[in-house]
This record gives structure tokens, sequence and C-alpha cells, in this order.
């Protein structure tokens, strides 16, 4: 299977997974990349289920829109029951790298508010250590060299993302040559640096359940 194929497999198996508990006042954390966007194609399908989503990204707000979902601001949302996106790497614990899209503050922001999250991938992103994918950081455009220099001190090497400007309108620099055998304590030092909105480690917060599409059919990781 291509690794499109895969990413299709995992978006149904997303939707057949919160298909039993979707409710009319339901609203839907939606996350960003091309493993989401196929969810949100697949989502679609079934848009008179529920009640509509919050987007981790202007580009996926765009595409809920463009299908006819509803896209709520997260601030007049109480409760969330699932949150559903891809991710970079992840790890057998579901402490996830994200951010290669440069959604990872939001994305963060959503998945703290949903009682799941339901992370889908294929097979490639499921790793021993994370860390072979550059770790994203989001940093305030003013404070990039400190920060730059600050992350050197904790043994990466931090690159800038050229070109790239948040949707927050940060800035990201992309940490290479880690090799991240404690990402609870890595996400939590990077956050302490003054100029750092946040960083792509989910592992405070991981995963809740990892959708792993795989040539032999789907897997159900919690
Ligand atoms: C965006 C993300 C994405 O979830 C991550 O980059 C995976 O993307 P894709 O599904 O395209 O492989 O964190 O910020």
């Amino acid at each position: 299977m291509t690794q499109d194929e895969l990413k299709q497999a995992v978006a149904n198996a997303a939707l057949e997974y919160i298909l039993p508990h979707l409710e009319q006042n339901m609203i839907i954390g939606i996350g960003t990349g091309s493993t989401a966007n196929f969810f949100i194609d697949a989502l679609a399908k079934v848009k008179d289920r529920f009640d509509g989503a919050v987007a981790s990204s202007e580009a996926s707000a765009e595409r809920l829109k463009k299908h006819g979902i509803p896209v709520y601001d997260l601030n007049s949302i109480s409760e969330m029951r699932f949150y559903i996106d891809g991710a970079d790497e992840s790890n057998e614990h579901l402490h996830l790298i994200k951010g290669g899209g440069a959604a990872l503050t939001r994305e963060k922001i959503v998945a703290a508010v949903a009682q799941e999250f339901v992370c889908i991938a294929d097979e490639s992103k499921l790793v021993d250590v994370l860390g072979q994918f550059p770790l994203p950081v989001e940093v305030i455009p003013m404070a990039r060299s400190h920060v730059a220099r600050e992350i050197v001190k904790l043994g990466g090497d931090p690159a800038y993302r050229e070109g790239v400007v948040t949707d927050n309108g940060n800035v990201i620099l992309d940490v290479w040559n880690m090799s991240i055998v404690d990402p609870k304590g890595l996400e939590t030092a990077l956050n302490q640096i003054t100029g750092v909105v946040t960083n792509g480690l989910f592992a405070l917060r991981p995963a809740d359940v990892l959708l792993l599409g795989t040539s032999e059919g789907v897997k159900t990781i919690k």
C-alpha cells in the first residue's frame, strides 16, 4: 500500500472509531496535515450527525467549511469528546512529535481540551525513540536567536524554518540531532525558555489512542 492509502485507511478507521459516539450537539476537534485532511473528507460524509468542529489551523478550518461543516471558536466550547490529528512521530507510549505543518500550538491547545485524543498515522511514524524527525518549536520572532542559543545548551541543533509564519504570527525553529529519551523532561525544559510559545512534543498530554496504518491493516495502540 502507498503512504496515502495507509493515511486513507486510518482516516476511515478514525471515523469508525468515533461513529458510535456521535451526537447532534457534539463538537469535534480537528487537527492539521495530510492525514487530518483525509479524515476531514471522511467526516464530511456524516456531517449531519454532529454539530460542528474546532480546527487547529486556518487550513483545516477552510477545508471543513468547504465541506459545509460549521467551524467554532474554541472559546465558545466547554467540552470536546474527541480530537483527531496526525503526527510526525510516535513512540510506544503515544508520546508524539508534531508540528511538521507548523500548527503545533493550536494543536496542543485543542488536544488539551479534548477528552480523547485519537492520533492517526501510517506505520512510518512509529519509532523506538523520538527525535529522528526534527522537533518543531514555535517562537516569538524577536526571541529567535536567544531561543536558538538556549536550545544548543540543551544539546540540539536548531534550524530556522525560513519563510514560515505560523497562524499565530510566530516563527518555527526545527531542532535536529536530539535523541529524545525523556520526552516529558524535554517538553518541560523547552517550554521554560523565554520566547518559546510551545514545542512539538506531546508527552505531558500524549495521544490516548493511536490508529496506525500498516500493510496488514489498521492497528489500535492504547
Ligand atoms: C501539523 C502536524 C501534523 O499532524 C503532522 O505534521 C503530520 O502531518 P501528515 O499527516 O501530513 O504526515 O503536526 O502541524
